[in-house]
């Protein structure tokens, strides 16, 4: 199905109650909707936005476009917890309903300002010729969750020197002042990164562009995310348009980091290592942090990537986030680590230990389409070894280490449904040690797989039939000793 700007930009209220039913009824009929993940009830999930902790709970919001599986006219739909794991879903957050978000309530995210969960996000307008016109907009959500907007943008232009490509405030408090970092496109079409600062979220002062090292890096900079973790300033943000190099940079759009010293806000100076990708799956993009309660530091992105078709589609829907991860910094690398609170979603649990010498074994009770595993690998001196899951007479997603190479591969050639093939169906890393770890959490059409206590992670969707159940354990060119335990979820 072609779908028009006109059909695109069609409000929720415009939609008849008919189509909204034949709309739920293809939802509901999907074999691929998940069981622990947040997932839209119809139409499009994006970027999370506005990730919090205000009045006791967890508030998560995502981008929303709600009467099909594209992007269209973006609205920011409200979900929260008490524990990181169960979601309730809350309806509609923020609407696009003014004239400066007219054409979307673009990403952006929210802080707690005099008893009240402010939101800064970015209202996405187009004129008669379809030129952007970018505005950052305030909102505010009171302890009833009712949310209002400012009438006037507090940032109503797009500073000299720059495109309008820029979007997507993050915004954090220091001391008493606000700061926000906006993603943006440089006029000689590269991206960057710009700060702003301000005391009571409502003015806002432009203080220029981050000085980073890295000057011409893709052509537009997404979702950017500053925070201080262990005494280190991390710099997330979503580069468009860097090449594949090697085994990195192999998704249509890259996501990750810069670690250094902490930013200095007066020279806007940030003086760091190399770019690291946050993700070596195959659909992980736009991510966004919180600060917990606790001090924890926690991430949730979407499980998606732009402009890609995914075999939900034809049942009115696409995508989901991921789990929450709570970040630390191990070395040069941020580690990602599923929370703890997961552990919550357990059932009943199944362990082996065996030691696989040039064969494939499958064991009692371990099989399942949403389950969580850890597996560990240890005493190998076989080429190859791994498991492989979601796994029936054709259909099966491989994870393995090839230790000739050591690198961990993920192997989604056989996963069922394909989806992004043109941008190949292995993703590999390099992963070194004499113990492999891997932690997977499969829902129905996903998995994330966190290595060596969160090292590396691939986040992945997969397509598999609802009868590909197995789970595999093998070993090539020598022998593999590995211990497993599986929960159901
Ligand atoms: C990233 C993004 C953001 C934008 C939003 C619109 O996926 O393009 O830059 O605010 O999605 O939905």
């Amino acid at each position: 199905m072609i779908w028009t700007k006109e059909q695109r930009y069609r409000r929720i209220e415009e939609a008849s109650k008919e189509e909204i039913l034949n709309l739920q009824a293809a939802v509901e009929g999907c074999q691929w909707r998940q069981t622990f993940h947040i997932q839209p009830e119809t139409g499009l999930l994006n970027d999370p936005n506005g990730f919090s902790y205000y009045n006791g709970e967890y508030h998560l919001f995502y981008q929303w476009f709600p009467l099909g599986p594209v992007h269209g006219l973006k609205y920011w739909y409200h979900t929260k917890s008490k524990d990181l794991v169960h979601w309730e879903n809350a309806g509609i957050g923020i609407e696009p309903s003014s004239k400066f978000d007219r054409h979307g309530a673009y990403s952006g995210s929210a802080i707690e300002h005099e008893g009240k969960l402010h939101f800064l996000y970015t209202g996405n307008t187009r004129d008669e010729n379809w030129v952007r016109h970018p505005y950052q907009c305030l909102a505010f959500m009171d302890v009833n969750g009712k949310i209002n907007k400012l009438e006037q943008p507090v940032i109503d232009h797009v500073p000299y020197g720059y495109t309008d490509h820029f979007r997507d405030p993050k915004v954090w408090k220091a001391g008493n002042e606000y700061y926000a970092v906006i993603g943006a496109q440089r006029e000689n079409e590269t991206g960057c990164v710009v700060l702003y600062r301000s005391l009571d979220l409502q003015n806002w002062n432009f203080e220029g562009e981050l000085r980073t090292s890295l000057s011409s890096f893709g052509y537009m900079w997404e979702c950017p995310d500053y925070f201080e973790l262990q005494d280190q300033g991390v710099l997330i943000f979503s580069p468009q348009g860097l090449t594949p190099n090697g085994d990195l940079f192999q998704n249509i759009y890259q996501s990750g980091y810069v670690l250094g010293e902490p930013l200095d806000v007066r020279t806007r100076t940030l003086t760091h290592g190399s770019f690291q990708e946050l993700d070596r799956g195959f659909d992980f993009y736009a991510p966004q942090t919180m600060l917990a309660p606790d001090g924890r530091r926690i991430l949730v992105g979407w499980m998606g990537l732009p402009e890609m078709e995914y075999p939900t589609d034809k049942n009115g829907w696409a995508h989901c986030l991921t789990l929450p991860r709570e970040l630390s910094i191990r070395g040069s690398k941020l580690v990602q680590q599923p929370v703890k609170e997961l552990q919550g979603l357990r059932k009943q649990q199944h362990n082996i230990s065996d030691v696989l010498f040039d064969e494939k074994n499958v064991y009692e009770h371990f099989n399942g389409a949403s389950f969580e595993m850890i597996c560990e690998f240890e005493n190998f001196d076989a080429e190859v070894f791994g498991v492989e899951f979601r796994a029936g007479a054709k259909e099966k997603t491989i994870l393995k280490y090839d230790a000739v190479q050591k690198k961990v591969i993920l192997d989604r050639t056989f996963s069922g449904e394909p989806v992004g093939e043109q941008y190949g169906t292995e993703r590999k890393c390099s992963v070194d040690g004499t113990k492999i770890k891997l932690h997977l959490f499969v829902d129905i059409s996903s998995v994330e797989i966190f290595i060596n206590d969160g090292e590396e992670v691939f986040t992945s969707r997969i397509f598999p039939g609802a009868d590909s159940k197995e789970i595999r354990f093998f070993a090539e060119g020598g022998r593999a000793l590995f211990q497993a335990s599986k929960w159901d979820i």
